[in-house]
This record gives structure tokens, C-alpha cells and sequence, in this order.
């Protein structure tokens, strides 16, 4: 389920479901994205222009954002692109429709889909590969330590997320 942070000058929206836990929130602006605080997510913590940057770089699309400031939105990136991760998910972006299994369709800038066939939440990646031991090759992702990633390949559990 996606929840609404709402800022003065940006407000910025986080989906759990989608999370694969790379970090890039956490460690790019802690002062905005603090795991462990309610609400995790402050957006008037930093520059709108900062947020926007850090909220662009997560690739799931767990994290979007919309600016209230009359600010850039983020441009769909063009053309779009699919980039396999090495041992995990299509990195996708663009101007992307991704249908769920419940019919529903998710309208977004970015997003991982399952290569590996393990997922409980195709198409979206679930870090099921994980555990399933998924060998493929594919670009390298730099994955941050960070409170969501105990190592670069042990991300904490979804149900052990505070976020949920
Ligand atoms: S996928 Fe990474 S950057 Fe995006 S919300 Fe999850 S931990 Fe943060
Ligand atoms: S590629 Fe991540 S769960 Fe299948």
C-alpha cells in the first residue's frame, strides 16, 4: 500500500511492497529518510531539490515523488530502458504501465521485475532471488551499507521492515 509524506515544497510517496531494500534513501539523505523515526519519511528536511534527486535514484519505484512548488517533476526517462541486474531483477525505466496480477495497473517512472520466477509479487521483484540463490549475469548494482541491508546480500525481511 502506498503512503503519502506531504512536505511544503515536495511530498513524496513510499510503497513497502515495492521496496528491495538498496538503500538508496537511507544513506543519501538521512536526515529525510530515517528508518527507525514516525514518520520515516520528513520531505521539509532537506532541499525539495535534493529530495527529488534521492527519491529519482531508488529503483524500484517504491519511492515517487511530486512536487508542490511548482518545482520539475520527474521526466519519464526516454527512451525506455530494461537493464538486467547481475543475479537479480530487470531494472526498468521509462514511461512505464506495469499491470499487477490483480488486474490493477501501477503507472510509474521506475521499477525491478522479477527475472528469477520466485517473487509472491510479480512482476515486481520481491528479493526472493535471494534466497532462491538466482545466478544470471547482468550489470552490477552498488548497494550501500545501510540500516536496510545488514550485508549486500541480506537485506532485512519485509515483515521485519518498520516501515510496514
Ligand atoms: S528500493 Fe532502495 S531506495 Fe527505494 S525505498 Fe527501497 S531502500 Fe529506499
Ligand atoms: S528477481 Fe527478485 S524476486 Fe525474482
Amino acid at each position: 500500500m502506498r503512503r503519502t509524506y506531504v512536505g511544503r515544497d515536495i511530498e513524496v510517496s513510499f510503497d513497502l511492497d515495492l521496496c528491495i531494500h538498496i538503500g538508496v534513501c537511507v544513506t543519501g539523505l538521512p536526515e529525510v529518510f530515517e528508518l527507525h523515526r514516525r514518520p520515516w519519511v520528513l520531505p521539509d528536511a532537506s532541499d525539495a531539490e535534493a529530495v527529488a534527486d534521492v527519491v529519482r535514484r531508488c529503483p524500484s519505484g517504491a519511492l515517487r515523488y511530486r512536487r508542490v512548488d511548482g518545482g520539475p517533476e520527474e521526466p519519464p526517462e526516454s527512451p525506455t530502458t530494461v537493464t538486467p541486474l547481475r543475479d537479480g531483477p530487470l531494472r526498468m525505466s521509462g514511461a512505464l504501465e506495469v499491470t499487477r496480477t490483480d488486474g490493477g495497473v501501477d503507472v510509474t517512472p521506475r521499477a525491478t521485475l522479477c527475472r528469477c520466477g520466485l517473487s509472491a509479487n510479480k512482476p515486481f521483484c520481491d528479493n526472493s532471488h535471494l534466497a532462491g540463490h538466482f545466478r544470471a549475469p547482468g550489470a552490477r548494482l552498488r548497494i550501500p551499507a545501510s540500516p536496510v541491508r545488514r550485508s549486500t546480500d541480506q537485506p532485512i525481511a519485509k515483515s521485519d521492515d518498520p516501515r510496514g
